[in-house]
């Protein structure tokens, strides 16, 4: 059975790629814009009729939240129009499609945990192109799972917890919003989930339960939390966080001051249990000082 991951060098993509041999029953094809470039639609079809997949997990992207603002046309291209063309290439293979997509969706003026059936209302281009994507694939009828997911980091690729380690190495003090709130998500905890998802349902295809979904990590903390806890684990590092607010860190893209998620939906169907943030956090930040020290 073949699993095909589009955007396998990004953060989603090389986390799947890093579990893959705990799932010897799939054969993956790992491509990055280099062998599919997901907004050819000619290539995805080709590429889809050749391959046969059981599955597709779209891992690829445009995810520069304030550069976005600049690039519509570029955000649009990858985050909506290429969706289009992975649906389209699922729909004549049967194919099923696993994509993922963002907290960014909400405008932040809940106080608790968004559903899945909550109000979307994005507030920057990023956000409005991911939903224009969504909405896509729900138009279709192809079997698909949207996971939406917040504050992915890694080891791989450019992220935030790799930023704050450089700036705290190179600064005394940093000034870190403290007024957004959400939580953090460690994308191997995500390359799980979905990788256990279809396990699941290339055994019993009812276990693929079409749908949105929403995936973080447990617990809840604002950008300042988060940060915090990045020095304290990581150790070594000697630079105060001082708390400020949205107001006095303008950036081109708006972004939701609340943007927790409920993932009681994702947890009864599939299954899961999720780590605390804290914990993924840990696990992430002890492979970051492993390849420093290597
Ligand atoms: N990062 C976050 O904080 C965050 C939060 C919530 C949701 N998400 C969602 O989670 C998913 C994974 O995010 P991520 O952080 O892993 O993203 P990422 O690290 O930016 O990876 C995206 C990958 O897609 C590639 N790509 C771009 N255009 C492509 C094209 N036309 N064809 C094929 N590949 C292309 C990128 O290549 P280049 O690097 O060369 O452009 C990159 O390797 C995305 O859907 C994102 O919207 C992310």
């Amino acid at each position: 059975m073949k699993i095909i991951v589009t955007g396998s060098k990004g953060q989603l993509g090389s986390s799947i790629q890093e579990i893959a041999t705990e799932y010897p029953d799939f054969t993956f094809i790992f491509t990055d814009i280099e062998e599919l470039d997901i907004c050819d639609s000619m290539e995805v079809d080709k590429f889809f009729a050749r391959e046969k997949p059981f599955a597709v997990v779209n891992c690829a992207a445009y995810t520069a939240v304030d550069k976005a603002e600049k690039e519509k046309d570029l955000a649009k291209k990858i985050n909506h129009e290429a969706v289009v063309n992975l649906v389209n290439g699922c729909k004549k293979t049967g194919a099923k499609f696993i994509h993922i997509s963002t907290d960014y969706l909400f405008d932040g003026n809940k106080s608790t945990p968004y559903h899945e059936k909550d109000i979307v209302r994005p507030q920057s281009v990023y956000g409005i192109t991911k939903l224009e994507g969504e909405t896509a694939i729900l138009r279709t009828e192809i079997k698909s799972i949207i996971i939406r997911t917040s504050w992915l980091y890694s080891a791989f690729g450019n992220n935030y917890v790799k930023t704050m380690i450089r700036l705290g190495q190179e600064r005394d003090q940093l000034g870190i919003v403290s007024d957004q709130v959400g939580t953090p998500t460690y994308a191997g905890d995500l390359a799980h989930v979905i990788m256990d998802i279809l396990q699941m349902s290339s055994k019993d295809s009812k276990r693929f339960v079409p749908g949105i979904y929403h995936y973080s990590n447990e617990g809840v903390a604002s950008w300042y939390d988060f940060s915090k806890a990045i020095f304290e684990i990581y150790q070594g590092i000697n630079c105060r966080v001082n708390p400020i607010d949205t107001a006095s860190y303008p950036t081109p893209a708006s972004r939701p001051a609340y943007s927790v998620l409920n993932k009681s939906k994702i947890k009864t169907t599939f299954a899961i249990e999720i780590p605390y943030w804290r914990d993924s956090l840990k696990v992430c930040l002890s492979k970051l000082k492993e390849n420093a020290n290597k």
